[in-house]
């Protein structure tokens, strides 16, 4: 049978601050972050779960992990240490390139997605370690990173970048939450805040076994060539803050939502029952230059939405948070019973009420604007996938290369580029590139893409395919929502997605306080981790 919906209540996780001295006169802050494997309750009557968690100790590890709150400017350090045992609880695949410890241990190495940071700070996919450092991966140089906080506030998060384990390691719990506040921006916002009023939502799916063991289907779907390696996880549970379907409490008043989709590769189609709508503030990386009122929201992995929902609005006692989102996205199968649920807010007329002083602002931040005027280059980046004659997915690359080809895309530190991505498959892909902060300007649907693909798998140069040619479908619209600076946006099947990709500081153009140049470079992918894993990544280099 499956669990019961709304029984548990949503925890907030644990908060560590990255910053020392309060937050009237912060100071650099460091913290020591651990990966355990412990056990964690994802629902009232699901036995408890052995996962990898993040943890300042064994028994305060908690999946997601703690939300690091960081202050713009001021550098927050984080020494992360694997404790975690010999072997690994989820099955991966040895026939992708993959970290390998020769005298065992779980490789990890940790990513601040949307840091903006020095290479050898970044977690690298080869920059990783086993339990004590014991054993290390080939990009390995520090066991502390330094993240500066430089660029403007927002929603980022921690994870883990093995190279081909990323997809286990994440699905065994190695997620937590990275806010990056400016409290004097904030301050004159006055949007809801403080701990009750602002919180975390970190989404994911997960699929359980009766005795409560994580369930992933590892049988191949080619396995003649990857014997493990399914091309998308999907669970059947929707967790939010590592509770099944949980509920809430909330007051007749607004609440902040840091909305996040941690998930391997469900998308999430949002929305809330009873004429609730949401009003989206941010994206991943900044905030919107004016609130923007919607329905529903498409979040893919990794992307977040910063949104406020004011429950005064609605004398309804119970609101549902539901999900519409085709998995694969966007023509898969359609949700069903379980995952077209995600949470419940309870607003009963028994809750307190505090008088709320809080205001959405009819206008928020102007960043420098996404203008392609001061673009040095422009890349062709094109997403393939390869199938067997039968149609099925044996891998996925970028611009026809392994991960491990010499790197091609070498940005300078400081410039902006323009990086046309065409999507020749059937799914929607979340584009994440490290360091760099982003937004898509114009999509454009390809026409005759047959032949296209089929010049571009034989010479695999867009500019002698002739894209140009292609380019006469429809335009795609951008939602508002997604009209600001982000970390990951969505690439739509069958498009040229023209994205505006900035090496430097958007605040102000001006280049990087630190240098992006040196080894061992970043790198940039799909954010289904599947698919990442399995090889749509690619090397990126500053010079
Ligand atoms: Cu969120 Cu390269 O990752
Ligand atoms: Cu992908």
């Amino acid at each position: 049978g499956s669990l019961q919906m709304f029984v548990d209540e949503l925890p907030q996780m644990p908060k560590l601050l990255g910053y020392s001295n309060g937050a009237a006169s912060p100071k650099p802050g460091s913290l020591t972050i651990g990966m355990y494997q412990t056990e964690w309750k994802f629902h009232r009557n699901l036995p408890p779960t052995t996962v990898f968690a993040f943890g300042t100790s064994e028994d305060a590890a908690t999946v997601p992990g703690p939300t690091i709150e960081a202050i713009k400017g001021i550098p927050t350090s984080v020494t992360w240490q694997n404790n975690l045992p010999q072997t690994h609880i989820l099955p991966w695949d040895p026939t992708i390139p993959t970290a390998t410890a020769k005298q065992g241990g779980v490789p990890t190495v940790v990513h601040l997605h949307g840091g903006v940071h020095e290479p050898q700070h970044d977690g690298n996919p080869n920059a990783w370690f086993t339990s004590h450092f014991r054993e290390t991966g080939s990009a390995w140089s520090k066991a502390t990173y330094t993240y500066p906080n430089v660029q403007h506030s927002g929603n980022l998060w921690y994870h883990d970048h093995a190279l081909g384990l990323t997809r286990v390691n994440i699905l065994a719990g190695l997620i937590g939450a990275y806010n990056i506040r400016d409290p004097t921006l904030e301050a004159s916002l006055n949007l809801p805040s403080g701990p009750e009023f602002d919180r975390n939502l970190m989404i994911f799916d997960r699929s359980f076994s009766r005795d409560g063991s994580l369930y992933i289907n590892y049988t191949g779907i080619v396995p003649s060539i990857h014997p493990q390696w399914q091309p998308e996880y999907f669970g059947h549970a929707i967790l939010v803050n590592g509770k099944a379907w949980p509920f809430m409490n909330v007051q007749k008043r607004k609440y902040r939502f840091r909305l996040t989709n941690a998930a391997n590769a469900r998308y999430f189609q949002l929305s809330l029952s009873n004429g609730l709508s949401f009003t989206q503030i941010g994206s991943d990386a900044s905030y919107l230059p004016a609130p923007v009122q919607t329905q529903s929201i498409l979040l893919s992995p990794s992307e977040s939405a910063d949104v406020v929902i004011d429950f005064s609005t609605s004398t309804a006692t119970e609101i549902v948070m539901n999900n519409n989102a085709a998995y694969p996205n966007p023509t898969g199968s359609p949700v069903d019973n379980l995952n077209s649920k995600v949470m419940k807010f309870v607003n009963a007329p028994g809750n307190p009420r505090a008088p709320d002083s809080s205001k959405i602002p009819a206008s928020l931040v102007n960043y420098k604007a996404s203008t392609t005027d001061a673009a040095a280059t422009t890349r062709y980046i094109v997403l393939y996938e390869y199938t067997t004659p039968s149609g099925s997915t044996t891998h996925l690359y970028i611009n026809g290369k392994r991960y491990e080809d010499p790197v091609t895309e070498t940005a300078k530190s400081g410039s902006t580029e323009i990086w046309e991505v065409i999507n020749l498959t059937a799914d929607n892909h979340p584009l994440h590139v490290h360091l760099a902060t982003f937004q898509a300007i114009k999509i454009q649907q390809l026409s005759n893409q047959a032949q296209f693909t089929s010049c571009m798998t034989q010479n695999n140069d867009a500019v002698a395919c002739n894209v140009a040619s292609y380019l006469t479908g429809p335009l795609i619209d951008i939602p508002a929502t997604e009209k600001t600076w982000k970390n990951t946006v969505k690439i739509p099947p069958g498009t040229q997605t023209t994205v505006v990709v900035k090496f430097n500081l958007v605040d102000t153009n001006s280049p990087f306080p630190f240098d992006a140049t040196t080894q061992p470079g970043y790198v940039y992918h799909c954010h289904i981790l599947d698919h990442e894993d399995n090889a749509m990544i690619r090397p990126l280099q500053l010079v």
